[in-house]
């Protein structure tokens, strides 16, 4: 993984652990400042991608402040991170919408009928109220990632708006990418503003939501600080973008051990890390991460299924070679483990949840910031 100093990390960090170098998350930062510098956008992390607490402070320096999906990540933006903290989710019960009302900045609603059941609560909150917008225009691939795609339930499609009260309303909404470069978006907002542009002359704001990966090598950022200068000079609005992953791509791994290796047509490792409790988007995504040394099947002498310790025969994180055999008590590096991964970890089976830790490439000190034990399995169950 580009510049992060993995065999130091092996040999500091315990396993099961993610680790996070902030060297890479400072790299990161510094391009995302670039955007906010030249377009004007103000840039919003997504906690839903990444939520490492206490990273926050750093990461305050140069983003505005949160997006969040719920009331808890929206508490844990406005305790932890401060700044602005912008609330969305697909629908709110009254006593999330009075909760939010007290964290949130921003508050986002996905139909007319909560923007109106709710309209006693929210009108004299001083809270900006926005309505989340389907534009119709399908970038993804894959449909459980396409919030554009048929009888999706994410977004009000333009034919919703026909006689509809907009009072109270100050800005609109859009998330419509995952992973992608700048092009999709371009397209994107070319269909978002061809169906809404005309409400937002009266708008204050647009938020491009996320699934930008402005921080990936080859992403567009000139054409992308463009965009947002248009939507600036042309509406009148303040642009936020509300990216995760950008914020977290190429910061982080995940270090595991091989704790056996068995047979059956051919060699298995097992190890202390679990696809479907620590790195679940290998089976839901599904994707296949990296491996520090690793090789696809084949291309070196050595070749393994990696498994995790569960019970569930599907455990499997894919098949990969090596140079070396690997033997119990072998370290293995999973790279990009830093985005949704701590965010969506299980104890399913009391699996060992990984400690969470920071490398800094500086100082060359790995931190433990975290540790879990027996105490956070029990806690979560009664
Ligand atoms: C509304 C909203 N905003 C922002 C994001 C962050 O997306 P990403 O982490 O892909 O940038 C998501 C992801 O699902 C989302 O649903």
């Amino acid at each position: 993984m580009i510049g992060i100093d993995i065999p130091k990390i092996l040999e500091l960090a315990p396993s099961p652990a993610y680790v996070v170098d902030l060297g890479r998350l400072r790299h990161n930062l510094a391009i995302l400042d670039q955007v906010q510098q030249r377009s004007g956008a103000k840039i919003l992390m997504a906690l839903k991608a990444f939520s490492m607490w206490s990273v926050f402070p750093i990461i305050r320096e140069t983003l505005q402040g949160v997006c969040a999906s719920s009331p808890w990540e929206a508490r844990l933006g406005y305790e932890e991170f401060g700044g602005e903290v912008h609330s969305f989710a697909a629908a709110f019960k009254e006593e999330d919408v009075r909760e939010l009302l007290t964290t949130s900045n921003h508050l986002v609603f996905n139909s007319f009928h909560q923007l109106e059941r709710f309209r006693p609560l929210w009108e004299q909150s001083g809270v900006s109220i926005g309505l989340r917008v389907n534009p119709e225009h399908s970038e993804g691939h894959t449909p459980i990632y396409d919030p554009c795609a048929p009888k999706s339930r994410l977004g009000i499609p333009r034919r919703e708006f026909e006689d509809k009260s907009l009072a109270g309303v100050e800005g609109l909404h859009f998330h419509t990418l995952c992973e992608q470069l700048f092009e999709p978006l371009e397209r994107t907002a070319k269909a978002f503003e061809d169906k809404f542009g005309p409400f937002l002359a009266q708008m204050k704001w647009l938020n491009l939501g996320g699934g930008h990966h402005i921080t990936r090598e080859g992403y567009d950022i000139d054409a992308l600080v463009e965009l947002v200068r248009y939507f600036r000079e042309k509406y009148g609005v303040e642009v936020y973008l509300e990216p995760g992953e950008a914020i977290a791509i190429g910061t982080g791994i995940l270090v595991s051990e091989v704790l056996d290796v068995v047979h059956n047509e051919m060699d298995i490792a097992i190890l202390d890390v679990s696809a479907t409790c620590h790195m679940p988007d290998c089976l839901e995504m599904p994707y296949r991460p990296g491996i520090t040394n690793g090789f696809d099947p084949g291309e070196r002498s050595h070749t393994y299924r990696l498994g995790g310790p569960s019970c569930l025969a599907g455990d499997v994180i894919g098949d990969w070679s090596f140079d070396r055999p690997l033997q119990p008590g072998d370290r293995l590096a999973f790279e990009d483990m830093a985005h949704y991964t701590m965010v969506k970890t299980t104890t399913f089976n009391g699996i060992q949840h990984p400690a969470i830790c920071t490398y800094d490439p500086d100082t060359g000190e790995l931190r433990v910031v975290r540790k879990f034990g027996y105490g956070d399995f029990k806690s979560r169950l009664s």
